[in-house]
């Protein structure tokens, strides 16, 4: 096992905190300081000539996303979140034929769901598939949805809330099967589990930076893969999307023959500064690495947290689950807001519990730490009011 320990210097909340909050914030690497020196004085001292170091950016930055998840150069941009990416990937298709329907699971991340739902007004016939217990998503149950009249799957790789793992690949293959393309959100799996989007054969892939990845907000990233990007034609658009931004015509679009069809209008520079030194960590760190820390210490919270009797609503099974362990009982809420002031960083969420993500600079002293504070808080007796 590699020394995870010499990482924790680079991050000055870990000296202050013990920090486990991956799924929502990684900790920030202290090199972003310099990160954003250097656009403030590149801004300073060229001023307008700058954009020409910046727009290349919007692909050099992703390429280096791109090599921690095997995507080939010219089929990533950087973009602002997944939400936006949402709107302009619905943006390519029609719904008005019979192939219509658009499957995906009730654990979804919402803002998936909102863009979807929304475009049941222009003939999307979304299928919600159910989740039998809140926490796993049988494979069996979405590929009984996805048919001929299947459109789009737009799932996530990991679900937020349980930190379950989709069988992304066995969904990909029966959606090419019947002619369908999937999005898969990936926001919650690149920087703590492999991914490698030419194995998967996905056509999509989006996600953000601020979770696992150590990256600032504001840094958002689609791949497409490549024989795909000339076959799609985002009305939500803008004149990055051009084939040349600069003849500034007012003909109908004509669109730039590679990814930056997807990239709307300007890009939102000080954020491609904020993630690269986080990116740059985890690519010297390294994903497998970082798996098998992560399951070592996600596997010594599901152990406490079912010792202390606990509800554990994140798989037992460490092959389906990825960073998070989120644990339930009666006054979770409270007791987060409690373990938050004593500097003990973990969220809540309603129908998850208190998320627990510790991330490779984490070390076993802590996980015991964060779940000896929990022990004491749970056995705190209630206030009277
Ligand atoms: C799976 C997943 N998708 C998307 C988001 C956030 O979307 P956005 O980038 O639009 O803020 C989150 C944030 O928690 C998430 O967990």
């Amino acid at each position: 096992m590699p020394d995870f320990r010499k990482w924790r210097k680079e991050f000055p909340i870990l000296s202050k905190s013990v920090y486990m909050i991956s799924n929502s914030l990684g900790a920030m690497p202290r090199g972003v300081y310099g990160e954003l020196e250097e656009f403030a004085d590149l801004w300073a001292t060229k001023g307008v000539v700058a954009w020409e170091d910046w727009v290349p950016m919007v692909q050099s930055t992703a390429d280096m996303i791109g090599d921690i998840i095997n995507a080939p150069k010219g089929t990533m941009i950087m973009h602002q979140n997944v939400s936006v990416l949402q709107h302009v990937l619905i943006s390519c298709f029609d719904f008005r034929g019979k192939r219509n329907k658009v499957v995906y699971s009730d654990l979804e991340f919402p803002t998936v769901h909102y863009n979807w739902k929304a475009r049941e007004k222009d003939g999307a016939n979304v299928v919600i598939v159910e989740s039998p217990d809140g926490v796993h998503l049988p494979t069996e149950l979405m590929l009984r949805e996805i048919d001929e009249t299947t459109l789009v799957v737009p799932i996530s790789y990991v679900l937020f809330r349980s930190a379950f793992i989709q069988d992304a690949k066995a969904i990909i293959r029966r959606a090419h099967e019947v002619g369908a393309v999937v999005i898969l959100d990936a926001y919650q799996a690149v920087g703590t589990i492999p991914v490698d989007v030419q194995d998967l054969d996905v056509d999509f892939l989006v996600g953000g930076s601020v979770k696992w990845l150590c990256g600032g907000p504001g840094g958002g990233y689609l791949y497409c893969r490549k024989d795909l990007i000339p076959k799609y034609e985002p009305k939500s658009c803008g004149w990055f999307s051009h084939a040349k931004p600069f003849d500034f015509d007012m003909d109908p679009i004509r669109y730039h023959p590679g990814i930056m069809r997807f990239m709307g209008g300007s890009p939102g520079v000080p954020a491609l500064y904020s993630v690269r030194a986080g990116y740059r960590i985890i690519q010297k760190v390294g994903v497998k690495a970082i798996r098998k820390r992560s399951m070592q210490m996600t596997a010594r919270v599901v152990e406490r947290a079912l010792e202390m009797g606990l509800v554990v609503n994140t798989p037992c099974d460490p092959a389906v689950r990825a960073g998070t362990v989120s644990v339930d009982f009666p006054g979770a809420e409270r007791a987060c807001d409690e373990l938050i002031r004593r500097k003990f960083i973990v969220d809540y969420r309603p129908r998850a519990g208190i998320r627990i993500s510790p991330h490779f600079y984490n070390t076993d002293d802590e996980v015991e730490a964060m779940m000896d504070e929990i022990a004491k808080l749970r056995a705190r007796p209630r206030r009277r009011k």
